[in-house]
C-alpha cells in the first residue's frame, strides 16, 4: 500500500511517500480503506517536530481519517465491507476517565497515523459516517471537531443564551461556532484578517475583531458584554493568548484550555484565575463517547464541516504547507 511517512528530522523535506505491506486484520479488528484525512496543527508540529513535539521516526503522520470496511477479522460482527466508518482520535479512549495509555495511542504522535490507504483498527473503536457526510467531511471530526464538542458540550456545560468567544478561524475554532450556534449561545470571534471576519460572521458569529490591527481584544470582549466578559473561552492560543482570555472572561467562567499556537510555557496571571473563580479546563480532545454523542447531534441537524480546501495524497506536502500558512479556514483535507 502507499503511505506517507515522517523518514527523519528536516521537517516538511521528510515527508516521504512509501510503499508498505498491506495489514492484514486480527481478531476482532477491522481493515480500513482510509479514503480521506484531515490536517490538524499537531499534525503539522509532528512533522515540523516544532514546538517540542517531535516522535519515532518512521512514522505515518495524522490522526484524523474515514474509510471504508475492507475486511474484518474474526468475532467482528457489527462492520462489514464496505461500511463507512470514521476513526476516533485515540481509540482506546472508548468512555470513562482519561489517561495516559489512552494519550500514548493517540494516532500519528508515538503511533502510526492515518496517511495511508489501508489501517487495521479494533472494531469497538470505529464509528459510522453520517449518511450526509463524505468522506472528505467525516475525515475532518475525529480531533477538532471532538475537541469543539467537548470544550463547550461537555467540561463546558454550554446553555443557550451564554456567550462563547473564539479564536481563529482554524479547524477547533469554526467547529466551536458551530457548535455554540447550535446550541443557541451568542458567539464573539478574533481573527488576524478581515477577509475571515465576513465568513465567521456568515457563520454566525455576531461581533468579530481584529487582534493584528487591535491587539487588545481583551478590553473588546468586555465592551461586548457590558464589561462582564464571555461565559466560556475556547483557548486555542495558549501562552500568549491565556493571560487575555482571563481578563475576557467573566466571573466563574470556564476557559477550555486547548491550543499551543503561540507557545506551550509561560507568565500566567495565576491570582486572577481564582480572584475571578475561573475553571480553567485542559482538555485533550475526548473519548470514543463524546464523539457518537456529537455524531448524533450533527446528523440530526445535518450540520456540515468548513473544509477550506482538498489535496490529493500526491500533494500532501502542499496541504501541510498550506497549513503552516494559516491563510485557511476551517479544515484542510487529503483525499486518498
Ligand atoms: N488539546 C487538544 O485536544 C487539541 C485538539 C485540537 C487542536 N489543539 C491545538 O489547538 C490549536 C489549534 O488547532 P487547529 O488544528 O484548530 O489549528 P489550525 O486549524 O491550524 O488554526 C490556526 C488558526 O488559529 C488562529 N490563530 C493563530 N494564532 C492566533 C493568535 N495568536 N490569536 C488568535 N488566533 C490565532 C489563526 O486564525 P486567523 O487567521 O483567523 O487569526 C490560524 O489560522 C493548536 O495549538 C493545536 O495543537 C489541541
Amino acid at each position: 500500500m502507499k503511505a506517507c511517512q515522517i523518514t527523519g528530522t528536516d521537517g516538511l523535506n521528510s515527508l516521504k511517500t512509501v510503499d508498505l505491506p498491506e495489514p492484514k486484520p486480527g481478531p476482532g479488528e477491522v481493515l480500513i480503506r482510509l479514503r480521506a484525512v484531515s490536517l490538524n496543527y499537531r499534525d503539522y508540529m509532528n512533522v515540523l517536530g516544532i514546538k517540542g513535539v517531535t516522535g519515532p521516526v518512521p512514522r505515518i503522520p495524522c490522526s484524523d481519517g474515514s474509510g471504508e470496511v475492507a475486511a474484518v477479522g474474526e468475532g467482528v460482527p457489527m462492520w462489514k465491507p464496505g461500511d463507512r466508518v470514521v476513526v476516533p482520535f485515540m481509540p482506546s479512549w472508548l468512555d470513562g476517565e482519561f489517561s495516559q495509555t489512552h494519550a500514548s495511542q493517540a494516532l500519528g504522535g508515538m503511533v502510526d497515523g492515518l496517511l495511508r490507504e489501508f489501517a487495521t483498527m479494533r472494531a469497538e473503536s470505529l464509528l459510522p459516517v453520517p449518511a450526509h457526510l463524505s468522506f472528505e467531511e467525516a475525515s475532518t471530526l475525529p480531533c477538532a471537531a471532538v475537541t469543539a464538542w467537548d470544550a463547550l458540550n461537555v467540561r463546558g456545560g454550554l446553555k443557550a443564551g451564554e456567550t462563547v468567544l473564539v479564536l481563529g478561524t482554524g479547524g477547533v475554532s469554526v467547529f466551536a461556532l458551530q457548535f455554540a450556534k447550535l446550541a443557541g449561545a451568542r458567539v464573539l470571534a478574533i481573527t488576524s484578517s478581515d477577509e475571515k471576519s465576513g465568513r465567521l460572521r456568515e457563520l454566525g458569529a455576531e461581533a468579530v475583531h481584529n487582534y493584528t490591527s487591535d491587539p487588545d481584544w481583551d478590553k473588546w470582549v468586555l465592551s461586548q458584554t457590558g464589561g462582564l466578559g464571555v461565559d466560556k473561552v475556547v483557548e486555542i492560543g495558549g501562552a500568549e493568548t491565556l493571560n487575555r482570555s482571563i481578563r475576557a472572561v467573566r466571573f466563574g467562567g470556564h476557559i477550555a484550555l486547548i491550543g499551543v499556537l503561540t507557545g506551550t510555557s509561560g507568565e500566567i496571571q495565576t491570582v486572577q484565575i481564582l480572584r475571578k473563580g475561573i475553571r480553567l479546563d485542559g482538555i485533550y480532545v475526548g473519548s470514543r463517547e463524546m464523539f457518537a454523542q456529537m455524531l448524533a447531534e450533527i446528523e440530526r441537524v445535518k450540520m456540515q464541516p468548513v473544509i477550506d480546501s482538498t489535496f490529493e495524497f500526491a500533494d500532501a506536502r502542499a496541504a501541510f504547507e498550506h497549513l503552516g500558512s494559516g491563510k485557511h479556514f476551517g479544515k484542510i483535507v487529503i483525499r486518498l
